[in-house]
Parts: C-alpha cells; sequence; structure tokens
C-alpha cells in the first residue's frame, strides 16, 4: 500500500517534470540571454545612477522592479516543481488562474493563441491543496493550446452554479481546435492515450488523479474538428 502511494507520487511528479520541461524548454530560450543582458546594462546603470539626472534615476529603479518581478515569474516556475504538501489552502480561482495564465504565456504566445478569462471576482474560495490545482489547470490550459489551431483562441472562465440545491464552483477552459473522434472520447482519461507525436497520455489520467482527491469532478464535452471544453466543478 505504502509502495503503490510512493508510486502514484513519483507518478504525478514525473508529469510535472514534463509538463515543466515543456513550459521552461520556451521560455529559457526566450528570454535568458536578453535578460542577463538588461541586468547588467541597469546594474552597470544603477552604480553610477548618482550622476544621472532625477527621471533617468527614476526610469532605471522601475526597470529593475520589473526585473524583479520576471524573476518572480520564474520563482513561480521553480516552486511548482516542488513535491507538494497535502496542506489544504483557501484558494481564490482567479488568482490560481492568473498565476498559471502567466506561466503558460510563453507557450500560447509561441503560437499566437490568445487567452480570454472571464472570471467573476466574488466566487467562494475552495479548499484545496493550491500546488495540485496548478498542476490540473496547467494540463487542460496546455492541452486546449496544443489543440488550438496557430492564432487560435481560448476561453477560460469559472461561475457559481446550484446543483440539487448544492452550490458548486465551476472551472471550465474551452478551445476552439480539433475537437476529439468520437471513438478516442472513451480512451483519453487514464489509458496511457495520445495523438500527439510528443505526447505522453498522461495528463488527463494525472488531472483525474488530482481531481478525485481533491473531491472534484473533471469532464468534457468535444465536437470533432470544432473544439473542446474541459469542465472541473469543485464543491463549496
Ligand atoms: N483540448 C483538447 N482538444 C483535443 N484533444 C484533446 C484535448 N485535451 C486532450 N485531448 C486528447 O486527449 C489525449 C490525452 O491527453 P493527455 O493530456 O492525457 O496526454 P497528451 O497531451 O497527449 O500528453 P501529455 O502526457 O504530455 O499531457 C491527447 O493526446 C488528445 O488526443
Ligand atoms: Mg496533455
Amino acid at each position: 500500500m505504502a509502495n503503490n502511494k510512493h508510486y502514484m507520487e513519483d507518478f504525478v511528479h514525473a508529469n510535472k517534470l514534463i509538463l515543466l520541461g515543456k513550459l521552461t524548454a520556451s521560455l529559457v530560450h526566450e528570454i535568458r540571454n536578453p535578460l542577463s543582458a538588461i541586468k547588467l546594462n541597469l546594474d552597470y546603470m544603477n552604480m553610477a545612477k548618482d550622476d544621472l539626472p532625477n527621471d533617468i534615476q527614476e526610469i532605471v529603479g522601475e526597470s529593475l522592479d520589473a526585473f524583479d518581478q520576471v524573476s518572480f515569474l520564474i520563482e513561480d516556475v521553480l516552486d511548482f516543481t516542488r513535491k507538494p504538501s497535502a496542506k489544504i489552502h483557501e484558494v481564490d480561482i482567479d488568482q490560481v488562474t492568473n498565476r498559471c495564465l502567466k506561466i503558460i504565456s510563453v507557450s500560447a504566445k509561441t503560437k499566437g493563441v490568445t487567452i480570454e478569462k472571464c472570471i467573476p471576482l466574488e466566487l467562494p474560495k475552495l479548499n484545496v491543496n493550491k500546488n495540485k490545482m496548478m498542476q490540473v489547470l496547467l494540463n487542460l490550459i496546455n492541452n486546449a493550446i496544443e489543440a488550438s489551431h496557430d492564432k487560435g483562441k481560448i476561453i477560460v472562465r469559472a461561475f457559481e452554479e446550484n446543483e440539487k440545491h448544492q452550490p458548486k464552483v465551476v472551472w471550465q477552459v474551452q478551445d476552439f481546435g480539433c475537437g476529439i473522434k468520437e471513438e478516442d472520447k472513451k480512451k483519453i482519461i487514464g489509458k496511457y492515450f495520445t495523438t500527439k507525436s510528443k505526447g505522453n497520455g498522461i495528463g488527463l489520467g494525472v488531472c483525474k488523479m488530482l481531481t478525485d482527491e481533491m473531491n472534484s469532478d473533471l469532464s468534457f464535452d468535444s465536437n470533432y474538428g470544432e473544439g473542446s471544453t474541459f469542465t472541473l466543478k469543485f464543491t463549496v
């Protein structure tokens, strides 16, 4: 039993690393060189700051702050790679979605895909593990990007719903990409099934496992050639 638990943890972690690999490959490639050049120049200007006019001093300060923001973003990505604790957090679904969209923005931009977000501010908080939740959202958004055509659109939305007098928070990602063939629909979750040349077919299996652990529900609706919507339902 203990072994099985460890195996599952390793399985989830392996998926995380695969996902991270995909994200960072494009991220690091695009930002590493220009970023270090910018930082060097800014530090150089900052050393001589007493000789600079006030407005330029201000600009250098603002630029160094902006640089810090990028560093935080990189920290977020690194934080995501750590194995999750079993800790339950009060999660703001809008904030977690924003973090995921930031992390994934480079993959989206590379493909010219725009992501629209429609989440009202007053949604109830969820009692879940934030790291697990991020892993699920990132897998689903990443699949939506991979399914989209170049310059396509993705909509991420969340809303409240009453199901049999039980309040639920619903989170959805909708794409207008390739869609899923009828005969594939039964295979895509938890069967190591992939239609991608570089796919591993474990993303949705991991999502299913994590949503079960979070006491939430994962479902999807798709029309081949038109697009898909993946839905998460959380009990509030
Ligand atoms: N939004 C989507 N649109 C169309 N097909 C999808 C979508 N999401 C998942 N699929 C289908 O489900 C399959 C399984 O998805 P899953 O995320 O488990 O694996 P993968 O994306 O192929 O590989 P990885 O393990 O890297 O995530 C995909 O190969 C694809 O055929
Ligand atoms: Mg996937």
